[in-house]
């Protein structure tokens, strides 16, 4: 390695899981940052060891990213088991390769610290802003209903992802990364930098610095990852209106430690949680607006009487410290606590014989007029079926219909892919109908928008209900009493089940089939049941010897 015996005798080893990656066009600008990662480090008295890991890419993915994020957990979890590393930096960006990272240093347990590449610079199109996903969504619907014509796609596709960096909207990535900066896993203020701002190389060397400190305070992910911080991070999830992907990360991340989150809980919190940021798709500015606003400490600081404060960060302090003197500079972006989006229920958990375990809802990104709802089910049996049928004149459809999607949840894919904000039908687009309920067991992007229900479990390829749902059948969701409603008799159902027969599974080896056989149900996170921990007692087995290096 180049490395005399003194240039690290004595020094902390410090790790820097890079997530870059040719195929990763989001986490492009890892690179750089590891290097201003690696002059903090050398200046606090460290040996930064750069590494790499897998990348996970949501936009070439396929089926979904989600898929791998396990994978991902455990290869990063691995390299910091095995190798001769103090202390870790984690460079993410892109969505899953954040949740993976925490999970991983989670169970690893040695002192760690999370840095995102921010987000990409924002395009325009025809003279307006693009926001990442949702405007995609939004034009692709546009050009469905032939009010987008064939030369506008082109010009949109052309300026559609101008520049390094994650979606500019408040979709999955910028979510995560602000629920890690309010976990405490990130220093505070950076989450929300963007991708070519050079505030974050600040924040990098500010970073490499920071974990060398750590490894001497001995400052673990076990000192920081509790009960309270995760009540934290759901607080924040709410108050940002942020992606319901985040239900199932923090659910994995939490278990990680030993913690049961229940989806209970994210409703409970939803309760007396305000919705505070006005950020595609919720609502409408992008992330450029949201950090000149003072990003993700202003939105604590106005629900700081809902937070543990004493939550221990990365910082060595508080919360409640970090955000001493946090405010938001820009109402419209970041509300008064006083004038909210709305008072609570940015996020809903659905109940009913549809979903025993649980569902969810963003309510924020969803129609009003759709939350009391009883129709009948247009059912999918499954994506290639949706595909087909989706935009066929004749689909027996109308504004009031319930559409169903079987068999896309985290077995029956597998991996748990975005296809649950099922597109519109193309007949209704044109009568203009723009939002109609839907009902899933997969997830929806962050991006996304809608009356979308997500994360039915258990799932088809489970045995849920879900699967069990026949075209003409009808549905109640009733948001304001957390309802889902499958309103057949309980004879017929029992009929239904007992004619139910599995899908053939098709990946008999390698990790899809590892996955099948052992990923967790939405409510749970979709970890696989051997990376939780057993006991206490396991976790403290794990954590590795101070200095070994
Ligand atoms: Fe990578 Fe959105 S697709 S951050």
């Amino acid at each position: 390695m180049g490395l005399n015996p003194d240039d690290f005798a004595g020094k902390p080893v410090i790790g820097i899981a890079n997530s870059w990656s040719d195929l990763n066009n989001c986490n492009a600008s890892l690179r750089e940052l590891a290097e201003a990662v690696k002059r903090g480090v050398l200046l606090e008295g460290g040996l930064p060891l750069e590494f790499p890991t897998i990348s996970l890419g949501e936009e070439f993915m396929k089926p979904s990213a989600m898929l791998y994020r396990n994978l991902m957990a455990m290869d990063v979890e691995e390299t910091l088991r095995a190798n001769p590393i103090d202390g870790v930096v984690l460079l993410c960006n892109c969505d899953k390769t954040t949740p993976a990272q925490l999970m991983a240093a989670a169970s690893a347990d040695l002192p760690a610290i999370q840095l995102n590449g921010g987000p990409r610079a924002i395009s325009h199109f025809h003279g307006e802003p693009i926001g990442s996903g949702t405007d995609l969504w939004r034009y692709s619907d546009e050009r469905r209903a032939g009010r987008l014509s064939d030369a506008d796609w082109r010009d949109l596709e052309a300026c559609y992802g101008c520049g390094v960096g994650a979606c500019n909207t408040m979709g999955t990535a910028s979510t995560m990364t602000s629920l890690s900066e309010s976990l405490g896993m990130m220093l505070p203020g950076t989450a929300s930098i963007p991708a070519t701002d050079a505030r974050r190389m600040q924040a990098a060397t500010a970073t490499g610095r920071r974990i060398v400190q750590m490894v001497h305070e001995d400052l673990r992910p076990s000192k920081i990852l509790t009960p309270a911080a995760f009540d934290n991070a759901i607080r924040a999830l709410l108050a940002l209106g942020g992606s319901t992907n985040a239900v199932v990360h923090l659910v994995a991340m939490a278990g990680r430690r030993n913690i049961r989150l229940p989806l209970s809980r994210f409703d409970e919190l939803a309760r007396t949680t305000p919705f505070l940021v006005n950020l595609m798709p919720s609502g409408q500015h992008l992330m450029d607006r949201f950090h000149a606003a003072g990003g993700l400490s202003a939105v604590l600081a106005e629900i700081r009487d809902l937070l543990n404060l004493d939550s221990l960060t990365v910082t060595g302090q508080t919360l409640g410290e970090n955000i001493i003197r946090a405010r938001s500079f820009d109402r419209d972006v970041i509300r008064a606590r006083e004038q909210p989006l709305a008072e609570n229920g940015a996020l809903a958990v659905l109940t009913g014989n549809l979903a025993p375990r649980g569902a969810v809802i963003k309510v924020s990104a969803a129609s009003p007029k759709l939350m009391q709802q009883r129709g009948r089910a247009v059912v999918f049996h499954d994506y290639e079926d949706l595909l087909a049928r989706i935009n066929d004149p004749a689909l027996p459809v109308d504004a009031n219909s319930v559409l169903v999607l079987q068999n896309a949840g985290p077995k029956g894919v597998p991996g748990f892919p975005e296809w649950g904000s099922i597109p519109i039908p193309t007949k209704l687009l044109q009568a203009g109908v723009t939002d109609v309920v839907r009902i899933s067991d997969s997830r929806m992007s962050g991006t996304a928008f809608g009356t979308v229900v997500l994360h039915v479990a258990p799932e088809s390829a489970d045995g849920g209900l879900i699967g069990l749902v026949h075209d003409g059948d009808v549905i109640e969701l009733d948001v304001e009493s957390r309802r889902l409603q499958l309103l057949v008799d309980d004879a017929e159902l029992a009929q239904r089940r007992a004619a139910w027969q599995p899908r053939p599974i098709k990946h008999l080896r390698g990790y899809p089939r590892l996955y099948i056989d052992h990923v967790l149900q939405a409510d749970e996170g979709c970890d696989f049941d051997f990376l939780r921990p057993s006991s206490d007692v396991e976790l403290e087995f794990v954590q590795p010897v101070v200095g070994r290096s």
